[in-house]
């Protein structure tokens, strides 16, 4: 049987994917528990797929490297029906920000045709930069941070002193924050979350230029679908930490020494990216709760169009609990559940 193509309706689909898991994780703010945190989104955002029109497999899932609950490599998503897609999925990205009640959590699913995303389940970490689109021309993961940095602040006519670089705050990095605080950019350390930090590499007036470092190959890819979308540069190189996963990713086909850019992680591009914050971040606010109700904020992005909707709802938790997908009942606190 011959499918279509993903519909542009199916972004507003998949926005109750990610806002699903975000009232689910959202409960769980603070509780200092990440993967209970994760396994209530991986719940919520399976169920919500279960009803999304499309013919879903799981390309790029999470959670492999600490065991953690997740929609596995290979899962079949959606009602079945409609197009034949790659799903990339992240319930939550940043499973500790959210048990520790830390800004920039976010739950995201990107989706693409068939056979566009590339696996890179083989190999757990990619060497990253991610820009916006101004600067595509101008950077490259070969140069060093300096110079990476120079060439930002040469393009837009400012001084490195001016450019911001975000990178995850681990060990593995002390060269690279030497490095940029030497060529005298400021720095936006962030413990986890390298997608919300990618997004602000992307997105202007978040007071980030460039996301530098090694984080999730998996998170990569879908990095990559938001850059496709949104409009930006991505370039990636995988990072194997041993002598196995460098064999693994040799065996699956990959160059080692190659910088994979958006295009390669993702063809075409007929993707859509949406993002739905958990804790408040720079470019979407964390879940509120009130009496019987949740407010949730979401970017929803298509890439054929390039258009970015910021979505802001307002979900009637008993009635979408009737509705049967999701009952959102089951994560309420013990104090709520007296009432
Ligand atoms: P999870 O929330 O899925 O645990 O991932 C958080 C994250 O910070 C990612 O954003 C990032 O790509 C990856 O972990 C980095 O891995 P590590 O914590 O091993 O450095």
């Amino acid at each position: 049987m011959t499918r279509q193509a993903p519909d542009r309706n199916l972004a507003l689909e998949l926005v109750r994917v990610t806002e699903a898991a975000a009232m689910a994780g959202g409960r769980w703010v603070g509780r200092g528990d990440k993967n209970g945190a994760d396994q209530v989104a991986v719940d919520a955002m399976r169920a919500m797929l279960s009803t999304v029109s499309m013919a879903g497999v799981v390309v790029i899932g999470e959670g492999e490297k600490d065991a953690a609950p997740m929609l596995y490599n290979g899962e079949e998503v959606g009602d079945g029906t409609g197009p034949a897609c790659d799903v990339a999925v992240d319930p939550i990205d940043g499973t500790r920000l959210t048990a520790d009640g830390a800004a920039g959590a976010i739950a995201v699913i990107a989706v693409a045709p068939r056979g566009a995303m590339r696996d890179v389940s083989s190999v757990y970490y990619m060497e990253k930069l991610v820009a916006a689109g101004d600067v595509a021309d101008v950077v490259d993961l070969r140069a060093s941070a300096g110079d990476n940095i120079r060439a930002v602040a040469r393009a837009r006519g400012e001084r490195p002193q001016d450019v911001t670089v975000c990178l995850l705050d681990r060990p593995r990095h002390a060269k690279l924050l030497r490095d940029v605080r030497e060529a005298g950019a400021r720095v936006r350390l962030i413990t986890d979350g390298d997608v919300a930090g990618a997004l602000m590499a992307v997105r202007p007036d978040t007071g980030v230029d460039l996301l530098l470092g090694v984080g999730g190959s998996p998170e990569g890819v879908i990095t990559a679908c938001a850059v496709k979308a949104l409009g930006g540069v991505l370039q990636g190189r995988l990072s194997p930490y041993d002598a196995d996963e460098r064999r693994r990713a040799l065996d699956c086909g990959f160059d080692l020494d190659t910088i994979y850019t958006a295009d390669d992680l993702v063809a075409g591009d007929d993707v859509f990216f949406v993002a739905t914050g958990i804790t408040d971040g720079e470019l979407v606010q964390g879940v509120r709760y009130g009496p019987g109700t949740a407010r949730t904020h979401s970017l929803i992005v298509r890439g054929r169009s390039g258009t970015v909707r910021s979505v802001h709802a307002e979900h009637h938790l008993d009635r979408l609990s009737a509705l049967g997908a999701v009952d959102y009942s089951q994560w309420l606190n013990p104090s709520e559940e007296e009432q």
